[in-house]
């Protein structure tokens, strides 16, 4: 801080990791020296230290977006005294704070990136850089030494912020779509997140992905199965199925869901424009792990794909048509045809070829 200079805090951490938060400020400046704490996003991997960490600041003015007070309210009502809710300063889109030497902060909403409260505070100085504090915008769930996006393996790093986005932003696209002109329009030159690198090198770049994963561009006619298999018979629809797509040339993923990590496998959906699904039938219904990482998908509704349901079945089928109908229910553009087969599948049932022709017909 340079005299005339305010002190701000933007943000908090886990409560778990309060005291090397302390830790950390005190590093840098005496908690009493600082004159404004901004919090841009309520949920507790931000704010989880909020009614800790205002103990410390005694000269501290409290700002947050209108929605935010509501929310912060909401979730330490039974830990902080109403009063401090009240003394909140609630800011709007464009509103300025003048830090001194030039500086000054605008505060931009950013609904749903994350959640309703979420804002960006922008940081302007007429003799230095323009920093977005972008808060959940941009960030990924990465945690490494290295705090720049040019000094780390660029490829990790864009692949963990779209694993970010797929598993944590995907279904608020449509409002993304909206929100992100105004940030995109902002002359930034640093992006500080509030986890995961920050970026000063990449900017444009992680721009257009963002541009791009809102809309659920797909960069590659690609395709992803996801199953999984009791006594091997799914499996083997599932590898054959892998076979015949590759024999045409399109790229495609598998995934068993007994050792694979859903957060990677609706990273693969995201990107992928056809998901094909199986299941053998228990109990009449889905097979547990297909069960839940359906609803996973159904959740964070991957855009503009279509949809291939199969399975193995014992006595009495189930799971395939439960599979078409999540699918329906994510908005995914299912195929009418299924592959069932009944117990171990024969050389003369693991012909594909014409229910592929149909859906590379489908994938366009
Ligand atoms: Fe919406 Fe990083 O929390």
């Amino acid at each position: 801080m340079k005299s005339g200079e305010k002190t701000v805090l933007i943000d908090t951490v886990k409560r778990p990791y309060f005291e090397y938060f302390l830790k950390n400020i005190n590093e840098v400046c005496d908690p009493e020296e600082i004159d404004y704490f901004i919090t841009n996003h309520v949920e507790m991997d931000h704010s989880g230290s909020f009614p800790l960490i205002i103990k410390h600041l005694p000269n501290a003015e409290l700002i947050a977006s209108e929605r935010g007070v509501d929310v912060l309210r909401a979730h330490f009502h039974h830990e902080v005294g109403d009063d401090i809710f009240n003394k909140i300063r609630a800011v709007k889109e464009g509103d300025i704070l003048d830090i001194g030497n030039g500086k000054k902060f605008t505060f931009v909403p950013i609904p749903m990136i994350h959640w309703p409260d979420s804002m960006v505070s922008f940081m302007t100085d007429e003799n230095g850089k323009n920093v977005l504090f972008s808060n959940d915008a941009f960030g990924q769930h990465y945690a490494t030494s290295k705090r720049w996006d040019d000094e780390n393996d660029l490829t990790e790093v864009f692949q963990e912020a779209e694993k970010y986005y797929a598993n944590i932003l995907l279904h608020l696209s449509g409002l993304i779509a909206k929100a992100l002109p105004k940030v995109g329009a902002l002359p930034i030159e640093v992006i500080c997140t509030s986890h995961g690198v920050c970026w000063r090198s990449h900017i444009p770049e992680i721009i257009e992905k963002y541009t791009k994963w809102c809309k659920g561009e797909i960069e590659e006619k690609s395709v992803l199965i996801v199953y999984d298999s009791m006594w091997d018979s799914t499996k083997k629809i599932a590898e054959t199925l892998t076979k015949e797509i590759k024999h045409r040339g399109i790229p495609v993923k598998r995934y068993k869901l007994t050792t694979a990590d859903y957060s990677d496998v609706i990273t693969e959906a995201m990107k992928a424009k056809a998901i094909l699904i199986g299941s053998p039938t228990l109990n009449n219904g889905l097979y547990p792990t297909v069960a839940e990482y359906l609803s996973y998908q159904k959740g964070l509704k991957p855009m503009n794909k279509v949809g291939l349901a199969f399975g193995s079945y014992g006595w009495g089928g189930g799971a395939v048509k439960e599979i078409v109908e999540l699918m329906k229910g994510a908005k995914i553009d299912v195929m009418e045809e299924t592959i069932e087969i009944k117990f171990v599948p024969k050389p003369e049932d693991l012909d594909f070829k014409e229910i592929i022709d149909k859906l590379v017909e489908k994938m366009g």
